[in-house]
């Protein structure tokens, strides 16, 4: 039987909660400081680095915007993707679905196509070079206003080719999903699908409003839920599925620990969960390392390891096709490894 480490790398995986401006390592933080001239808050990698040591959503949020200051041209989006995705095939993610945040950029005077220009040159790269499927979805920035979102969405649909769907993130508490409900609607009649960032901080009443709403597909994060017991069981009958971050909820304190995560109880509730990185340069590790990280705290057995898979691609926006591809590698492989 192989390791358990060996046995997560080998499962195909997709990863659907990722913020690519959070995958920006504090090397390539410098080295873009350098390349712009742009002078950091803080002297040397390893004191940034230290500096990630966060209370809550919105410490991680400040510094992470100020992070994302040094991206300026579609090289830096092009480079910051490519690392991103030689990480994750390398870690046996076989499709994924990344967030961005074009706000962060055009409030700085970067143009739209820069950004996405950027990311999806090195999206295409690396399906030639790994293999690796993936998809793009917008995401608005709820801090901000709904004026602000929808100029944002308007820009973003001279790319229309270039995303699936739209997205919501940023700090939750005091922005409920309503604020939004016009520009959501707005995008899936342009046929985008939504997804929403909902029930990490905020309560379990914004991950309804984000169903009722703004006709979410999934939702990211949603561990709040279950304070609900009516909306676990709603999640569980009708598959919603739940993009958790394991490794982003202990470092923003989410949960004190590992050991307190409710993965595990909402996956044997039947609950669609699946596990993501969310920002994996600030919160300590990678899709293979966030398994890791709740394979060892929970005690999470095999086959509920290869359901987390197989609820990665089921939750996808790949194509029945792929699908059925990649489940029935997920299915050989549990005779072939367990
Ligand atoms: N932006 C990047 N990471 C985020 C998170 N975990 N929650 C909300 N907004 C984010
Ligand atoms: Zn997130």
């Amino acid at each position: 039987m192989p390791d358990l480490e060996s046995f997560i790398r080998a499962l195909p995986k997709a990863e659907l909660h990722l913020h690519i401006e959070g995958s920006l390592e504090p090397e390539m933080v410098f080295d873009l400081a350098r390349k712009h001239g742009v002078t950091l808050k803080y002297p040397t990698v390893e004191a940034l680095r230290a500096a990630y040591d966060f209370h809550d959503l919105q410490s991680f949020l400040d510094i992470y915007y100020a992070g994302a200051d040094v991206l300026r041209e579609e090289s830096d989006f092009y480079d910051m993707t490519a690392a991103y995705l030689t990480r994750a095939h390398a870690d046996g993610v076989v499709h994924t679905e990344i967030f961005f945040d074009p706000q962060t950029h055009t409030e700085r005077g970067i143009a739209m196509g820069v950004v996405i220009g950027g990311i999806s040159r090195a999206l295409k790269d690396a399906e030639t070079r790994y293999g690796i499927t993936s998809r793009l979805i917008l995401c608005f920035l709820r801090h901000l206003s709904e004026e602000s979102a929808m100029q944002a969405l308007e820009q973003a649909l001279a790319f229309r080719d270039q995303f699936v769907a739209v997205g919501l993130d940023s700090s939750e508490k005091g922005h409920p999903p309503s604020k939004f409900a016009r520009v959501f609607a707005r995008a899936r009649a342009e046929g985008l699908l939504a997804v929403a960032h909902a029930g990490e901080e905020g309560p379990p009443a914004y991950i309804r409003e984000a169903l009722g709403q703004l006709k979410v597909v999934r939702i990211d994060h949603g561990v709040r839920c279950e304070e609900d017991a009516a909306l676990v069981q709603r999640l569980a009958t009708e598959q919603i599925p739940l993009t958790v971050c394991p490794l982003s909820n202990i470092r923003l304190k989410v949960f004190p620990r590992m050991a307190d995560h409710n993965l595990g109880r909402l996956l044997q509730q039947g609950l669609c969960v699946t596990v993501n990185s969310d920002d994996p340069a600030y919160f300590g590790g990678y899709v293979l390392a966030n398994y890791m990280a709740v394979a060892k705290a929970l005690a999470l057995s095999r086959a509920q390891l290869r359901q987390l898979a197989r609820n990665s691609i089921t939750a996808s926006f790949l194509d029945a096709p792929a699908k059925q591809h990649w489940l029935a590698r997920i299915d050989a492989f549990d005779e072939v490894e367990s």
